[in-house]
Formats: C-alpha cells, sequence, structure tokens
C-alpha cells in the first residue's frame, strides 16, 4: 500500500489539521557524517512522504564557495563574514543544488566554515524556519545534516543517524565524484573524507552526533532502496506505538477497551 493514505491522516498527530498554514508540521531529521547515505535518504524520505526536503550541509557549502570566491580563508570569521552576507541574500534551491558545491575543495571549505560559531548561528534561524513552516504548505520536513537532530530540531517527530564504514563511504563519494568527472583517487577522498570526519566530530560547537533518541541505522551493504524501507518500517513502528499509547491511555481513563483505536491505525497502515 502507498504510505500516502497513512501520512495524510495518521502521521500527523491527531492535535494537528492536515497541511494548512499554522499548522505544526512533523519533522524529520537525518543525521550523520560524510556519505554515509543520509542525503539520499533525506531526499526518498521527503519525495515519499510529500514533505519538503533542505539539505542544510548545502547550506556550510554555499558559504564556503563563496568566501573561496572571493579569495577569502573559510577558516577566518573576518574572511567568511561577508560571503554569509552574500549568501543570506541569495539563498535559492537552485543556489543549494549547484554541482560546484560537490567539489572536494569546496567540501574541505564546508567543513572549515562549519566549525566556526558565528556561521552556524547565521545558519540556525534559517534551517529552524524552515523546519517549522516549509515551502509549499506541506505536511512536514525533512532536514539532513549533523546537528539537526541534537541541536538545530531537538524536537523533531523522528530522528536518525545514518552510518556506514568509512570504506565504504569513501567508495560511493569516489564514484559520485567520478561521475562529475572529477579526477582524484580513492586513496585521496578515503583520507579526505577521514580528515573531514575528524574535524566535524571534534569541533567544539555542534560535533556530528547522534542524538540520544536518535534511531541509528547502518547503510554498509544497504541499497538506498533498502535503506528506505528500513527507514519507513522505524516511522511506522514509532508512531504505531504513539498510537497505541494514546489508545491505551484513553482506554484507561475511560474505562473502555484500549486496542480498538490502534488496530484500526494499524490497518490503516497495513502494518
Ligand atoms: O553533509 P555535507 O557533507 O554536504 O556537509 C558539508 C559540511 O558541512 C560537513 O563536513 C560539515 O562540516 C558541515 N555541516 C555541519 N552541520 C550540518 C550540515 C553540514 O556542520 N547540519
Amino acid at each position: 500500500m502507498s504510505i500516502i493514505s497513512f501520512r495524510k491522516t495518521d502521521f500527523l498527530p491527531s492535535s494537528n489539521t492536515d497541511a494548512v498554514p499554522g499548522a505544526r508540521r512533523i519533522v524529520i531529521a537525518v543525521d550523520g557524517p560524510a556519505a554515509s547515505g543520509k542525503g539520499t535518504l533525506a531526499k526518498r524520505l521527503a519525495d515519499r512522504l510529500g514533505y519538503a526536503y533542505l539539505d542544510t550541509g548545502a547550506l556550510y557549502r554555499a558559504v564556503a564557495m563563496a568566501t573561496l570566491e572571493i579569495g577569502g580563508d573559510p577558516a577566518q570569521w573576518t574572511d567568511v563574514e561577508p560571503a554569509i552576507n552574500i549568501i543570506k541574500r541569495n539563498l535559492t534551491p537552485e543556489l543549494l543544488s549547484n554541482p560546484l558545491l560537490r567539489t572536494p575543495e569546496v567540501s574541505e571549505g564546508a567543513s572549515k566554515v562549519a566549525a566556526l560559531p558565528q556561521v552556524r548561528q547565521a545558519l540556525l534561524e534559517y534551517q529552524r524556519a524552515f523546519a517549522v513552516n516549509p515551502p509549499g504548505y506541506v505536511g512536514g520536513a525533512v532536514l539532513d545534516g549533523r546537528d539537526i537532530g541534537s541541536v538545530v530540531c531537538p524536537d523533531a517527530d523522528i530522528k536518525f543517524f545514518i552510518t556506514a564504514s568509512v570504506d565504504e563511504r569513501a567508495r560511493r563519494r569516489f564514484i559520485e565524484l567520478q561521475q562529475g568527472f572529477e579526477t582524484t583517487s580513492f586513496e585521496t577522498v578515503l583520507e579526505d573524507i577521514k580528515r573531514r570526519d575528524q574535524r566535524d566530530q571534534t569541533r567544539s560547537i555542534a560535533p556530528t552526533l547522534a542524538a540520544d533518541d536518535a534511531y541509528i541505522l547502518d547503510t554498509t551493504g544497504l541499497t538506498p532502496a533498502e535503506t528506505l524501507e528500513e527507514a519507513i518500517g522505524v516511522i511506522r513502528a514509532q508512531f504505531l506505538a504513539e498510537t497505541a499509547e494514546t489508545a491505551g491511555t484513553a482506554g484507561s481513563s475511560s474505562g473502555g477497551g484500549s486496542g480498538g483505536a490502534a488496530a484500526t491505525k494499524a490497518e490503516k497502515m497495513a502494518v
């Protein structure tokens, strides 16, 4: 069955109306290290659920690219500040999907600007506004990044932390770069990823971190389609559990049967 029918009615907590302006939207956080598959999963989840999608890494990449274009050092706030102002005025979906954001130089620069507290603060408001009020009056938003579940949206409805072995991640990034006609060796890609992991995990502000309540999903050896199905299974299970809990509470307070509402929802979800 299509998950769409389950999303429209049951996926939104009952206190929410459907996607109308002002209604609280579902927020799904997808965090993880470079090339773990979080972007692929987040995009597919958003497509499947009809939600808006934000690649927050692209924000940091855009800031890095603008800094490099003006000849600045991505590690120096005084160089990055003018770039931030340019980016804030020109944030468009086209900018965030520019393939030039994916070059190794920009990747390296992104991880440097991302370690600057001023940069993180400047991008925080945009990310939170997107989550609370995604474009298009859709029922929810999927954000991927490093600190979505821990810092940007600590109250996200569902949190995933996506991992994969470093070799697998380097292999994926290597293939991606080759398809983009970048000439680099596998060893260089592996070293780049290790260096970026180290910087992203050890920075003092918002390091790459699985939130305590995140579901950890290792995508090593999984195809994107298998990863998506696993994630959908987690979402179903979480909402089923919440439904059962609500029904149980309602049942105990009214003295009636407690399984009815949960069963109905489970039937609708065909799980
Ligand atoms: O996810 P992606 O590899 O495109 O991110 C590029 C860089 O941006 C990361 O290496 C990380 O330093 C930074 N980033 C971050 N917080 C996010 C998303 C990305 O620090 N939420």
